[in-house]
Parts: C-alpha cells; sequence; structure tokens
C-alpha cells in the first residue's frame, strides 16, 4: 500500500523562525512584511502579487517532487483554506486539497454543497483536515462557545448531516441537538462526486469517540514514539469495539540535510538567537489536550539547555515549537535518518504524513527529492483516491 505525503502550506505566510531570523523571504502573508523577496514588496507596496502566487509555486514545486498534495491549516491568523484550494486548483493538476476547517463555523448543508462543487471544479481533489478547535480566546475569535466535548458532539453529528445530504437519493431530514434538515440533499449537477477523504484531529477522549465513527485517517501531531504508538493503540482499541479498523497519519516537521551535521547546525543556529519565536496570538491558551501532550512531553527548553537536549530518541526531536509557531515534535538528521525514521512510523501503522519546514519551498525540495526516494520499498506514491 503506497502511502500518501502531504506537504504542509504556509497559509499564515512564510512564518519567521528563528532559524532564518531577519533573512529575507518569499511567502510574507502580513500587508507590510519587510525583507520579502517576492515581487509585491519591492517598492514596499501591493503591485498585485500575492501571497497566494507564493502558495502557487509551493503547490507546484511539490506536485513534482513526491507530494500528492497539502494541507492548509485554518487558523485566525491564516488565509482561508476554501478559497485558497479554489485558486490553487487551477496552478495545479493532480494535487489534492487537504482543507482544514472546524465544522461548528459552517452549516452542514453549505458546506456538502461548497465541497461538492469544489469537487466539481478540482476533478475531486478535496480531502478533509476536520479539526474541531482548540476552545479559550481563539474559539470565541470565531465566534464560537460550545465548550471541548461538545464541540465533537456537534463535529460528529455536522458530519452526519453532511454525509445524509451528500448521499441522498431522496429528499433528506434529521432532526438533532444542533441541525434540523427537511428535504435536504444536492441538486443533480452536484450529485454523484466523490467524498472527501476525512482526516481527523484529536487527542481528547472526545476526539477518538467522534473520529472513530467518522475518520478515514486519524490525524495526531508527532510525539515521541512510544507515547504516538499508545496513542495509535487507544485508538484502534475503541474502534475494534465499534467494528472499524483505525488508518493513521502524522503531521510533522522535517530538517533534512546530506549530513547530519548540517542538519543539527542549523538547528543550532536558530536555538542560539535570543528571544521566542514569534507566536501569534492565542496559541497555548485554549482547551487542547493533544497540545498540552505535546508540551508536556518536550519539556519547556531553554537556550542554556542545549538544543540536543530535547532530542527524545535519534533524530526524534522536541523544540520546532521554541524556533517557530506551532507543535514541538518533528524530525532532524541527514536524508537517511530522517527517512529511517518515517519508515518505523510507517511501522508503527502510519499510511499518511502531513510534513512541513520553513522556508516552505526550499525545504520540501529537500525532503521532497531527498528523504522521500529512500523509504523502504518506495513507500512514497500517489496512492488512493480522494
Ligand atoms: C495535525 C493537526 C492539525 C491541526 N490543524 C488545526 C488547524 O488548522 N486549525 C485549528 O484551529 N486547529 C487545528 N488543530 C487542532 C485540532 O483542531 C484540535 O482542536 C485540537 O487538537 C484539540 O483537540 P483535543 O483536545 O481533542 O486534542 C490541529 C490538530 C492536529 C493534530
Amino acid at each position: 500500500m503506497p502511502v500518501d505525503f502531504y506537504w504542509r502550506m504556509a497559509m499564515e505566510g512564510d512564518q519567521p523562525s528563528l532559524r532564518r531570523k531577519g533573512a529575507a523571504s518569499r511567502g510574507g502573508f502580513a500587508k507590510d512584511a519587510t525583507g520579502g523577496l517576492a515581487p509585491g514588496t519591492r517598492e514596499g507596496g501591493p503591485d498585485g502579487y500575492s501571497h497566494l502566487d507564493y502558495l502557487a509555486e509551493v503547490a507546484r514545486a511539490t506536485e513534482t517532487s513526491g507530494f500528492v498534495g497539502a494541507l492548509l491549516p485554518s487558523f485566525p491568523h491564516t488565509d482561508d483554506p476554501w478559497a485558497a484550494a479554489a485558486a490553487l486548483a487551477g496552478e495545479t493538476s493532480v494535487y489534492r486539497f487537504m482543507v482544514a476547517f472546524q465544522p461548528g463555523f459552517l452549516h452542514p448543508v453549505q458546506a456538502a454543497r461548497m465541497t461538492a462543487s469544489l469537487q466539481v471544479a478540482t476533478g475531486g481533489r478535496v480531502v478533509y483536515n476536520i479539526i474541531s478547535g482548540g476552545g479559550g480566546p481563539q474559539q470565541l475569535w470565531w465566534g464560537d462557545k460550545v465548550d471541548h466535548d461538545d464541540r465533537y458532539t456537534r463535529t460528529s453529528e455536522f458530519l452526519d448531516v453532511l454525509k445524509g445530504v451528500w448521499y441522498a437519493d431522496r429528499p433528506y431530514d434529521h432532526e438533532g441537538r444542533f441541525y434540523r434538515v427537511e428535504g435536504g440533499g444536492l441538486p443533480p449537477s452536484l450529485s454523484g462526486q466523490p467524498f472527501p477523504e476525512i482526516f481527523f484531529s484529536g487527542s481528547s477522549k472526545a476526539a477518538i469517540v467522534a473520529a472513530g465513527r467518522h475518520a478515514d485517517h486519524y490525524l495526531s501531531w508527532l510525539e515521541p514514539l512510544p507515547s504516538l504508538a499508545a496513542k495509535f493503540d487507544q485508538v484502534r482499541e475503541h474502534c475494534a469495539g465499534i467494528g472499524r479498523v483505525p488508518r493513521f497519519a502524522v503531521r510533522l516537521d522535517v530538517l533534512a540535510r546530506e549530513t547530519e551535521q548540517e542538519a543539527w547546525e542549523e538547528i543550532r543556529r536558530g536555538w542560539a538567537r535570543p528571544g521566542p519565536a514569534a507566536t501569534p496570538a492565542f496559541v497555548g491558551l485554549g482547551d487542547s489536550v493533544g497540545w498540552r501532550r505535546g508540551q508536556d512531553l518536550a519539556g519547556e527548553g531553554n537556550e542554556d539547555d542545549g538544543h540536543r537536549a530535547l532530542e527524545v530518541s535519534p533524530n526524534v526531536w522536541g523544540g520546532f515549537h521554541v524556533l517557530r509557531a506551532g507543535p514541538a515534535f518533528g524530525l532532524v538528521g541527514d536524508y537517511r535518518q530522517v527517512a529511517a525514521r518515517l519508515d518505523e512510523l510507517i511501522g508503527l501503522g502510519v499510511e499518511a504524513f502531513v510534513l512541513g519546514g520553513v522556508p516552505h519551498l526550499e525545504e520540501a525540495y529537500h525532503v521532497g527529492e531527498r528523504v522521500l526516494p529512500l523509504l523502504r520499498g518506495g513507500a512514497a506514491g500517489r496512492g488512493g483516491g480522494s
């Protein structure tokens, strides 16, 4: 079974990493970005070149270097994944768009129609990353005050309704806790499209229950391998109880170079820079169980510890959150070492990856052209459909 490799799209712009503090960037999303290399910032004012042009460049580069598509994350500080996917579809041919969205912010009937329309426009290249929100001030930024476990109950009902509308061959009715639909269904020109593959994120018990019902892939941030294996076992156990067999996916950053020394030197350079990475508002202020797990497993880390103190097992480094906003764990090493660690993850049952790195264009080439071809059995491939 070929393994699907997705790249992470920089929906927030090519965010600064302490590794490259002060370096010029191509992918700024901020209007007043300084030091940009993109045409739109040369004269200091907008000239029509946009962040989307940069995303298109990354999409084309990764489409031709081993990736089946990209995850398009969605946070208060990012561009909108639905609109971006529609815009980027025309720039690519077979590239899939894993749109992250919180079900609570859309009505399921509207989501069904938008998705079907995008499936028609892209030739069936839409994939979902169903996220149920990290709570706290970020949730209120979106205007959502539903509490943690109820968000998953709502997510589950949302997906029931979305599928009900999608597959309806007669007027669809639903009366539930969050939604009521009467006589629903898609118009004939939008019906019959492939339903998007569902990646489902969340580490709490409530997330696992909802994922058990709906996920094609249970998607986790990388954790130290024993902890990740234990989490997968929890998901397997839950799924066994409801007669389903889960599939697994992992999201992680990768820093891979020709030699191990070069890779760690990149990390060390960032680590030596004073001050924390620029962190978007709201990070770490919510009720996310998965986020807390990652931070606890990584430890605090500070400049005096030495960056290698956060290497929890060979090449598995828990310090990425110190260098740039985002989850803690990723892989650092030479191309062969990183490929070997990915093979280990495949051995744990992982069938799809969302890899990332900053800057997104350059790091994608390192991973796509140098690491993926080394995977045992040529695992990387355009397997399955979406
Ligand atoms: C791989 C991955 C990607 C995620 N992407 C997003 C995202 O784009 N936007 C967002 O608001 N939350 C994102 N999340 C957070 C999840 O939506 C989820 O709400 C969070 O992990 C809290 O769930 P938990 O308490 O069940 O762990 C992501 C989580 C994971 C594991």
